[in-house]
Order: structure tokens, then C-alpha cells, then sequence
């Protein structure tokens, strides 16, 4: 007999995109909610674009059986996980799915711990293609969470079935540090995404969009192709909206400039794209966000490169990314609650000498030679350049 295990490093070779259904619907989950989403990411043309996972988040597990097996919520999903899977491949889509590294989830229902290879299996077998694994209810130290976190990896590599592993520790431990030798392909590097641009406070009941990206500054080191740093999900389009991103209507949501903003920053990030609006009703000002194709190109782009903080300095913050075929993208973001005039030069600020081609994303503005570079933004907008050398000598 030859026992043939795939490598799970061909998958994420780029950050996975896709819809899940925490912040917006949370415990009310169910098999006609995931199907219509399914159709909805179809027809929207979000599929096309390249959001092709769906994870069910909490609150889908019903316990186990006798024999210890995982079972759904019956009322929820009274065709099971199985049936549910093959609508969503049909549709040309990838499932994911909910667990965690202790007896229960975050929301309180059966988690994996001490089940890890059984409840592995039964992903493989329902064709599971994404296995998002928390970390609420366990033991505080890094050790054992490697342990735990490498015990679901080792047993979701040895079912053969090429499955995303997402750990979800909150950047608590350093997971950038351990998570891909725990067999994860992403790692949650903060506390949940609220609806707001900018909390008095970081904690996991206040963290914004700004507060967040604060804290992916350094980490732009580990991430790359089949790792990646994950500043949780994409709050575009919710506009206050939902328990969880608005903690019970603490936060009322962003502008459609602050949103585009998040978008974008996420995109230099190289970061999971991973919507949570509602896609069957979406309006068309969001869908132009979300479906931009120069921003998802950054993001998507084979050399996976994050993007690092290159001028941090009187409320502005410039990101510089590489990309294939010696081009980089480069952001400037006005964190100023003020419009305001930029300006900076390629050669002393960002050390590009030389110089540049650029295309202005979101005006598609295409400039020639330029060295500096200057505009005005309003309040928390932001642009993007992608520059390539006018001839070689310049690199
Ligand atoms: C944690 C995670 C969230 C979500 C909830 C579900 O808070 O960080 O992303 O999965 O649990 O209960």
C-alpha cells in the first residue's frame, strides 16, 4: 500500500479571499443563509473577482453523536454540513468552517480539543475547505497553544484534502512567530474588527480600523506565499450593522471613504480578503470597492510581499509594497480628521531613486517621470500609486 499525503503548502500561495458570516449575522447561521450567499457571490461577479471561500463561523455545531462525531445544529442545518458543501462546490465555491482548540467555542458550543483527528476527518469527508480554529476557553501560554494549534494541523495535513488552516489566536502569542510550523496558512494578529475607524482603545471590544493597522507595523517580515497576516475581516459595507462589528450599536459605522480605506490598506497588506456584508443586498458604491480590480491585483500579487510602513509622520502614513515585474505599490493615507496636502519625494523618503511611471489607482491618472509626489486628501482617504522604472538604471 503507498500511503500519499498532498502538501498543504500549495494552497494559499496567495491570501485566501472570500465571505464569512461573523460580524454581520453571528449565531444566526444557517444552510439557506450559505446557499444564498453562494448564489449571491455568483451573481454579483464577487466570485469572479476571486472571493471564493464562504466560512461559516460560530454557532453551526449541534454536539456529537454517540460515536463522538461532530454533528450540526439539526435546525439550522437539517441537510448537514455534506450536502451543503456540494451546493457550494457546484456553485465553482470552497467551504469553510468553525472550531476550536478547547471543549468549547467562543460562543459556547462543542469545540475540538482532544477530537482533533476525528473532527479532521469529518471536515475532509464533508469536503471541507477551510478550517477557521479559535482559541476562546484554552490554557494562556504559547506553548500550548502551538501544541494545540500543530495538533489540528498534523491532522487536518494527514486527511490528504487541501484544507486552509486559520488560526485565530488574536495576535495574543505571537503566531507569526510559530503559526506555519503549526501547519497554518493564516494567523489572526489582533483583537475582533469593529466597525469604526479609530477607537480610544485598543481591546477586543474596541478596535478599529485604524488601531489595527497600527498593530501590523513589523510584522511585514513573516508574512509571504502560504503565510499570512490576518487583521481580521473586512468591515466595508456593514454601516453599523450587525452585533458583532457594532457591539450592540456602540459603533455606527464608517464613511464610504473609510471603508474604500480599509480596503486598500488591506490590499498593500497582503492580508486576507475576507468580506462580511450582506452580498445579496449590496449597493453599488460598496461593490466598487470590493470589486476593484488594481487593488485585488496588489493584494493577489505571486510575490506576496506586505507592504511596510515607510513614512509614519504629521498624521500621515505611507505604505510601501512590492510587486511582481519590478513594480511597487505605495499608499498614502491622511489618518488626519482634516483634508490636507501631501507631499514627498521618491529619492529622500522612500529611498527610490531614479525615476517612475506611476498609475494613480482609484482616478487611473497616469503620470511619466515623476519624482515627487503630492496631492490633497480628505479626512482618512487615501491613494495608491503602482510605479515601474522608467528604464533599468533607475531600480
Ligand atoms: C472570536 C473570534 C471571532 C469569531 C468569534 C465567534 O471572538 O475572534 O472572529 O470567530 O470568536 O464566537
Amino acid at each position: 500500500m503507498v500511503l500519499f499525503v498532498r502538501s498543504q503548502s500549495s494552497v494559499a500561495l496567495t491570501p485566501p479571499m472570500g465571505w464569512n458570516s461573523w460580524n454581520l449575522f453571528e449565531e444566526d447561521v444557517s444552510d439557506k443563509l450559505i446557499r444564498e450567499i453562494a448564489d449571491a457571490l455568483v451573481s454579483s461577479g464577487m466570485s469572479r473577482a476571486g472571493y471564493q471561500y464562504i466560512v461559516i463561523d460560530d454557532f453551526w455545531v449541534g454536539g456529537r453523536n454517540a460515536s463522538n462525531e461532530l454533528f450540526p445544529d439539526p435546525i439550522r442545518f437539517p441537510h448537514g454540513i455534506k450536502a451543503l458543501a456540494d451546493y457550494v462546490h457546484s456553485k465553482g465555491l470552497k467551504l469553510g468552517i468553525y472550531s476550536d482548540a478547547a471543549a468549547l467555542t467562543c460562543g459556547g458550543v462543542t469545540g475540538s480539543y482532544n477530537f482533533e483527528e476525528r473532527d479532521a476527518t469529518t471536515f475532509a469527508n464533508w469536503g471541507i475547505d477551510y478550517l477557521k480554529y479559535d482559541y476562546c476557553n484554552a490554557p494562556g501560554d504559547m506553548v500550548t497553544a502551538f501544541t494545540r494549534y500543530k495538533k489540528m494541523g498534523d491532522a487536518l495535513r494527514s486527511t490528504g484534502r487541501l484544507i486552509v488552516y486559520s488560526i485565530c489566536e488574536w495576535g495574543q502569542r505571537q503566531p507569526w512567530l510559530w503559526a506555519r510550523a503549526a501547519g497554518g496558512h493564516l494567523w489572526r494578529t489582533t483583537w475582533d474588527m469593529r466597525d469604526t475607524w479609530l477607537s480610544d482603545r485598543y481591546d477586543n471590544g474596541h478596535n478599529g480600523i485604524m488601531n489595527t493597522i497600527e498593530k501590523q507595523k513589523g510584522l511585514e517580515k513573516y508574512a509571504g506565499p502560504g503565510g499570512w497576516n490576518d487583521p481580521d475581516l473586512l468591515v466595508t459595507g456593514l454601516s453599523g450593522k450587525g452585533k458583532s462589528s457594532s457591539l450592540n450599536g456602540r459603533f455606527t459605522g464608517c464613511s464610504l471613504t473609510e471603508y474604500r480605506s480599509q480596503f486598500a490598506v488591506w490590499c498593500m497588506l497582503a492580508s486576507p480578503l475576507m468580506v462580511n456584508l450582506d452580498v445579496r443586498r449590496m449597493d453599488t458604491a460598496v461593490k466598487a470597492i470590493l470589486l476593484n480590480k488594481e487593488l485585488i491585483a496588489i493584494d493577489q500579487d505571486v510575490l506576496g510581499s506586505q507592504a511596510s510602513v515607510v513614512i509614519d509622520a504629521n498624521g500621515w502614513l505611507v505604505f510601501k509594497k512590492e510587486l511582481s515585474n519590478d513594480r511597487y505599490a505605495i499608499c498614502v493615507l491622511n489618518r488626519q480628521n482634516v483634508s490636507a496636502y501631501f507631499s514627498f519625494n521618491l529619492e529622500s523618503a522612500l529611498k527610490m531613486h531614479g525615476r517612475w511611471n506611476a498609475q494613480e489607482i482609484f482616478t487611473n491618472r497616469r503620470l511619466r517621470g515623476v519624482k515627487t509626489f503630492t496631492g490633497e486628501l480628505t479626512a482618512h482617504d487615501c491613494v495608491i500609486y503602482v510605479l515601474s522604472a522608467m528604464n533599468s538604471l533607475t531600480k
